[in-house]
């Protein structure tokens, strides 16, 4: 509704305007209806790129609604039932099986966290080459980076709670690499998993960080996500600051009201992204072995390790950097430096507004070594993803030194070839 009809019907004696008026003197409901909707004015040029953020609100909500419904019939359980399969196991093959409607449930859920991470990488990558996480939108980024990172930590929770085979040796793996880490390495891995090996206490704590303690950080991160960018106002494909130019009324010449140009377009991204996401639910829910790995339908076995350990395709860029560092360094063992690299190639998505010294934002005005960067980047980063998902060999191994290397390369040697670079003039308004 436009500003002035929520003053019109405020004072037009009905019972709906009397309850708006009774409403908006103890509550800001008509202030922030526009500060957020009616009147946040947003750059008129969004493209496709920009449907991933509202998307990413969707699939948080889905992931939220089907966690719910899950938590009413699962057990974090691993003792072991009559039939000598342990109870977590059985609570979810209880919910594929008996519930009504669980095998949706669950399927929305599991395919769910794979489509998180396909929308957010998505939504980073349009951050990557429109320059969004320059100035003045650090803190959105910085915010982002955050989200991101307990993400990670709620997939890793997570894939724990099936109890399956590779939930179980994948939490090994993981929890045990803390144990490198110098002097406190052992107590950490201890602490994550409350016992010395992973068993019920483990099960236990993640399946508290899983449903309460990341879901309450990751819902108030993304409140702080969104309230920093309605501060600054959103970038746009052409990068230019739309609060630059306003017209006599203070409002941007390049702006429309989100509300309800930009309600409508996401609601075209809305039914887009359901109609894809139920046709993978529907057809292949297991992703060909990628979103559910085979090994998870057998339950947990502490005496069987399965012959291929790999972790869920979005971590596995990540899990191949970790295996690439094979050196030892300054007497510290190549399992110290592989944690340290694959934790840095997380994080050091955070230092892009200050690495970025370009005097433009958006690809669209950068020069070559801008495009070619970010596309060898991306290269690198699906062979890093496919390599994670293989057995170690030597091949894979020089490979993924390799890739590591431009990886940490695009980042550390950004503010030279960032302003190397050469760029176009950048329009006064924006173009389409
Ligand atoms: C749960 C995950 C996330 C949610 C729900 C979310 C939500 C949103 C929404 C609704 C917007 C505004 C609409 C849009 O520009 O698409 C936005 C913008 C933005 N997000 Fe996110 N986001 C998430 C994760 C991330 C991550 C992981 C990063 C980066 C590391 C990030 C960086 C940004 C940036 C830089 C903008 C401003 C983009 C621009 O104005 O061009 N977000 N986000």
């Amino acid at each position: 509704m436009a500003a002035g009809n929520f003053e019109k019907y405020k004072s037009d004696g009905s019972i709906a305007g009397n309850a708006l008026e009774w409403l908006d003197a103890r509550f800001p409901a008509t202030s922030m209806w526009k500060g957020h909707l009616s009147e946040y004015y947003a750059p008129k040029n969004f493209n496709f790129w920009y449907f991933f953020g509202s998307l990413a609100i969707l699939v948080l909500v889905i992931q939220i609604v089907t966690g719910i419904f899950l938590t009413m019939h699962y057990k974090p359980d691993a003792a072991l039932n009559a039939a000598g399969v342990p109870i977590a196991f059985a609570s979810v093959e209880y919910i594929m099986r008996d519930v009504s409607g669980g095998w949706l449930i669950r399927y929305m859920h599991s395919t769910g966290a794979s489509a998180f991470f396909i929308v957010v990488y998505l939504h980073m990558f349009r951050g990557l080459i429109y320059g969004s996480y320059r100035k003045p939108r650090e803190l959105t980024w910085l915010f982002g980076v955050g989200i991101f990172l307990v993400l990670m930590g709620e997939a890793f929770f997570g894939y724990l709670l099936p109890w399956g085979q590779m939930s179980y040796w994948g939490a090994q793996v993981i929890v045990n690499l803390f144990s490198a880490i110098p002097i406190i390495g052992d107590d950490l891995s201890l602490i994550i998993r409350g016992d010395f090996v992973v068993g019920d206490a483990t099960l236990n704590r993640f399946f508290s960080f899983h449903v309460i303690a990341f879901p309450l950080v990751l819902i108030g991160l993304v409140a702080a996500h969104v309230l920093a960018l309605h501060e600054t106002g959103s970038n746009n494909p052409d990068g230019i600051e739309i609060k630059e130019n306003k017209d006599e009324n203070g409002i941007p010449r390049d702006g429309i009201p989100f509300h309800p140009y930009y309600t409508v377009k996401d609601i075209v991204g809305v039914v887009v992204f359901l109609m894809v996401f139920s046709a993978v639910l529907f057809f292949a829910p297991e992703g060909g072995g990628y979103f559910l790995e085979t090994p998870n339908f057998y339950p947990a076995d502490p005496l069987k390790t399965p012959p291929h350990i790999a972790p869920v395709w979005y971590f596995t860029p990540y899990y191949s950097i970790l295996r690439a560092m094979v050196w030892n360094f300054f007497g510290l063992d190549a399992k110290f430096w592989g944690v340290v690299a694959m934790g840095a190639s997380v994080v050091i998505f955070a230092a892009l507004p200050w690495l970025d010294r370009s005097p433009v934002k958006s690809i669209r005005y950068r020069g070559p070594i801008t495009k070619a960067m970010i596309t060898i980047f991306v290269i690198c980063f699906f062979i890093l993803g496919y390599l994670g998902t293989l057995s170690p060999s030597p091949t894979g191994e020089i490979i993924s030194q390799i890739c590591t290397a431009f990886y940490f390369g695009f980042f550390l040697g950004m503010p030279w070839w960032s302003r190397m670079d050469k760029f176009k003039p950048v329009p006064e308004r924006v173009t389409k």
